[in-house]
């Protein structure tokens, strides 16, 4: 009798045993004894550190900083670990230096870890990043480069401060490109054989000096390589694709076709040139070339159809990583430089 209890007893441990074996408590139990202690204790008991990013955009009507600010956005959420995460807030400045400067005394307030700045005006750079500097916050200025005082050298503002940089892509490249897309054309932008390269310049905001760069790099490097211009009209489109149908729609009712090259000093203007350039009843690559900055993606596609003689690649991807990438390192404590450079593609 006491035979058969212990038997059964022991039956009934087997069987216990094995009904246990497909549990999860079970499987918890067979991982080897030194990883589960390692892994459990650092996700229960290590602190998760949110860090608060402010980035304030000069304005969200934009479409290359649309591309740019989603792409930060997104970024910053690759890089979150286990321990670190980012609590990331976008503003739109709507093109307003004294809204803009709101936002930034808000983010003061708020306690932002970091801010990155796309600035509505560079000459309004100094009162800004000072008062960011002053409450101890580390600054990326992104995409408008704050010039020094005789216009082309360093801004003290980032030399004189280890915690603030500048983000960009050098624009004399993206006009010098622009130049040489024409210039390596068979007729090299003389479609009417008079000599000279007749041409309409539309223009960015001048508060961003990517504007004045590309209009003088665009046309030095034609005259460089030792062609004859001329300038049929040149006039400020802020970046806009309204406004550059309308410059382009006006010159091309004044000067019909003299008009040989429209360079465009951004690509959301050259698409309304383009429209313009229809309507007048032109074609792109026949009678009159069509060149933009920014390579936004319907503009690729149409330098690959012939829509658009060329573009030149404003890397978004690029810089935006680099923006966050130094963010981050500001926030790390480690040391960042005063200027990071991200090239132009040209895009023919
Ligand atoms: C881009 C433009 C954009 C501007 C905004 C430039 O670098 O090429 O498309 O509108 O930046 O500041």
């Amino acid at each position: 009798m006491k035979k058969l209890l212990a038997l059964t007893l022991a039956l009934c441990m087997v069987l216990s045993l094995c009904a246990c074996g497909g549990t999860k408590t079970e499987t918890k139990t067979e991982t080897p004894a030194t990883e589960a202690p390692a892994a459990e204790p650092a996700a229960e008991t290590a602190d998760v550190k949110t860090y608060n990013v402010g980035v304030a955009i000069y304005q969200f009507n934009d479409n290359f900083m649309t591309l740019y600010r989603n792409e930060i956005e997104a970024y910053f959420k690759t890089l979150e670990t286990e321990t670190e995460k980012y609590n990331v807030q976008i503003v739109d400045s709507k093109n307003d230096m004294a809204e803009q400067s709101n936002q930034i005394d808000t983010f003061i307030t708020q306690g932002m870890d970091v801010i990155i700045l796309n600035l509505v005006q560079t000459s309004s750079a100094d009162a800004i990043i000072d008062k960011i500097v002053a409450a101890g916050i580390p600054c990326v200025l992104i995409n408008r480069e704050p010039l020094g005082d005789n216009g082309d050298e360093s801004y003290a503002g980032i030399l004189d401060n280890a915690t603030v940089c500048y983000v960009g892509a050098d624009a004399r490249q993206s006009g010098t490109f622009q130049g040489q897309i024409v210039a390596d054309l068979e007729n090299h932008g003389d479609i009417n054989g008079d000599g000279k390269i007749s041409y309409v310049m539309i223009e960015g905001d001048p508060e961003n000096v990517d504007a004045q760069y590309r209009t003088e790099f665009s046309i030095k490097a034609l005259t460089d390589a030792g062609y004859e211009v001329e300038c049929l009209a040149d006039q400020v489109g802020n970046w806009d694709t309204a406004q550059g149908q309308q410059i382009a729609a006006n010159a091309l009712t004044q000067y019909g076709d003299q008009i040989e090259v429209i360079f465009c000093n951004n690509d959301g203007m050259a698409l309304g040139a383009y429209a313009a350039i229809e309507a007048a009843g032109r074609t792109v690559g026949k009678d009159i070339y069509l060149l933009g900055v920014d390579a936004l993606d319907e503009c690729v596609e149409m330098v690959n159809n012939g829509t658009m003689t060329g573009t030149v690649l404003n890397d978004h991807i690029g810089q935006s990583h680099t923006a966050v990438d130094v963010a981050v390192k500001a926030l790390h404590g480690e040391t960042i430089d005063n200027y990071y450079w991200v090239d132009y593609v040209m895009v023919k």
